[in-house]
């Protein structure tokens, strides 16, 4: 059974990819400083998968532990999903964002090169297309100038990944290029824990349903748009997981050097509004919401051509729209119970 480290295990995409990871065979082993996430998911985990994964505390930028971790078990790949992800915050505090995105990959490629770790996962965004000319993005859209200090410490990051493959490094990676993950597993153990006011869409939805928040503000509704709120592509995390899993199968036989980008979304724009709607429909119940005023920084409309992914990986999403949002509120009920 082949082990991959995976980096913020503990955190919304990992955890959901460390299931998806072991019932393809893979053996996950988590390190993570539990700073964006809670230990309790590691129990959650057991309960869900049946097995205790092993577990590390610790930061991932930090080479002893790494080197810990290599030594109790022999690596063959790595997800790296470790990162800061607030847009706001990293515009105030950009050192902070840099040293921990940017840093934690350069100190995890040292040791996969270091120790002959052949495989790598990274953990991109749809933020580095920006405002795309054209839609639906293809992976060949121009990326375009990053919005904030988070978007661009992605950037920087898959950068940096172009260089080590030209530099005829040995290890094979894959960028994916996450779109909206919403939704929770179907088991309602796991699921997205913002910490504090959270900042995206479906957390502040299912919170304010639930009634910790008292209203959701709808950030501007006179975009250019179907219904004049922004239009992204919501793809449920478990389908997200599952990405991961088939780039890692799809590694293990491509020669060293390697290096492939993937959208993984669903290849459906629906707006703010739509999430607001399906959401009461598919849970029936009455969000209370008001239209606020633009958000500074939002891309108007983004959806991915997940053609690539599709042909390449064999990847499909399994989950709609409607599953998500059910799902994202299973979670949340669980929560408060
Ligand atoms: C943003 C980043 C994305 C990053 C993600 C991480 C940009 C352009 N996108 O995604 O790269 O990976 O955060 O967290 O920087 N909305 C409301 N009311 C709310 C919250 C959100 O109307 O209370 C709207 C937003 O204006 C936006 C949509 O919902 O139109 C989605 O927002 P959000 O969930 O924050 O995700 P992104 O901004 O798309």
């Amino acid at each position: 059974m082949k082990n991959i480290l995976i980096t913020g295990g503990a955190g919304y995409i990992g955890s959901h990819t460390a299931v998806e990871l072991i019932k393809a065979g893979f053996n996950p082993i988590i390190i993570d400083d539990l700073s964006n996430s809670q230990q309790t998911v590691l129990e959650r985990l057991r309960e869900i998968t049946g097995k205790e994964i092993p577990f590390y505390f610790g930061d991932c930028g930090d080479r002893s532990l790494l080197n810990k971790i290599s030594e109790d078990f022999e690596l063959s790949g790595v997800i790296h999903f470790a990162a800061f992800k607030a847009v706001g915050e990293s515009t105030q505090e950009p050192l902070k964002y840099y040293k921990n995105n940017v840093g934690s990959l350069l100190v995890l490629l040292e040791f996969m090169e270091d120790l002959g770790i052949p495989d790598l996962v990274f953990s991109s965004s749809c933020t580095v297309y920006g405002q795309p000319d054209t839609l639906p993005v293809t992976e060949d859209t121009p990326r375009k100038e990053a919005e904030s200090p988070y978007g661009n410490t992605k950037k920087v990051c898959e950068d940096i990944l172009v260089d080590l493959i030209k530099s005829k490094s040995g290890l094979r990676i894959i960028s994916l290029r996450y779109f909206n993950p919403i939704g929770a597993h179907l088991s309602g153990k796991i699921g997205e824990l913002p910490s504090g006011v959270p900042n995206n869409l479906v957390p502040f939805v299912t919170q304010t349903a639930a009634g910790i928040r008292e209203k959701l503000t709808v950030f501007g509704d006179d975009y250019d748009t179907p219904d004049g709120s922004c239009v992204r592509d919501f793809i449920h995390v478990v389908d997200l997981a599952d990405a991961h899993v088939k780039a890692l199968e799809f590694l293990e036989n491509k020669p060293t050097s390697f290096y492939e980008v993937f959208n993984v979304g669903t290849g459906n724009g629906n707006t703010v509004l739509e999430v607001i709607q399906t959401f009461e429909e598919v849970n029936g119940l009455k969000l209370n919401y008001e239209i606020g005023s633009r958000r500074p920084g939002d891309v108007v409309k983004i959806w991915a051509d997940t053609s690539k992914i599709n042909k390449v990986l064999g990847w499909y999403p399994q989950y709609s729209l409607a599953d998500s949002l059910r799902d994202s509120w299973n979670w949340e009920k669980n929560l408060k119970n």
